[in-house]
């Protein structure tokens, strides 16, 4: 037994396959309930399911607008006794009637340094930036777009000879390490929130 976590994911999952990998090999202190997708064919959705984990596509043409199928995605996820909402590539902005729900209970990873580069394709807006170095986020999610209080960055210096797509391969290999371990750390009780700074006990 362990934490009750629930994941998010509207693509090619290997964030998710980060944290199963991490989970199998007995890392993380946490009971992965469900794996939920807006995307009937995300890759996470198969991923999920060739784990044993429970997959569902929640289909956002079901319900009227934003709100609704948010409360029904807070419904599954309260049901299973979800207690921390992993966002691994979910690619809607959740909002604050389901944030309300989670209060400081969900995260997202983010593929640049915020507050630089929120948002869409933040790879490839850093290298156009020309930054030297660039990175991954993860943070608690709030209303806002990849503003939330940040728990942990990990750097990526931006080599001459990159492309937005080598750069973003980089980046994918932090975020697979720094996303299983602040979950390890939120597992493991050591993450406190006061205000916008975030501490973690050693
Ligand atoms: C990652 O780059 C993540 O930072 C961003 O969406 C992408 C998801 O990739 N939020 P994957 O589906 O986990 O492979």
């Amino acid at each position: 037994m362990g934490l009750p976590i629930g994941v998010l994911a509207s693509g090619r999952g290997s964030n998710l396959e980060a944290i199963l990998r991490a989970w199998e090999a007995g890392e993380l202190p946490v009971e992965l309930k469900m794996v939920i997708s807006d995307k009937k064919e995300a890759r996470a959705l198969r991923i999920a399911a060739e784990h044993g984990v429970p997959a569902e596509f929640l289909d956002p043409k079901a319900f009227p607008d934003r709100v609704s199928y948010d409360l029904a995605l807070a419904a599954r996820l309260k049901a299973a006794g979800v207690e921390l909402v992993v966002l691994a590539g979910y690619m809607r902005i959740l909002s604050q009637a389901f944030l309300e729900q989670f209060p400081l209970q969900v995260i997202n990873i983010h593929p640049a340094l915020l507050p630089a580069f929120p948002g869409l394709g933040a790879q490839k807006q850093a290298w156009e930036y020309g930054v030297k170095i660039t990175g991954c986020t993860v943070h608690f999610v709030d209303a806002g777009v990849d503003t939330g209080p940040i728990i942990a960055q990990a750097a990526v210096a931006v080599e001459d000879d990159d492309t937005p797509e080598t750069l973003a391969e980089r980046i994918l290999e932090q975020e697979h390490r720094l996303l299983p371990e602040v979950i390890r750390w939120i597992a493991q009780g050591r993450v406190r929130v006061r205000g916008r700074r975030v501490y973690i006990q050693k």
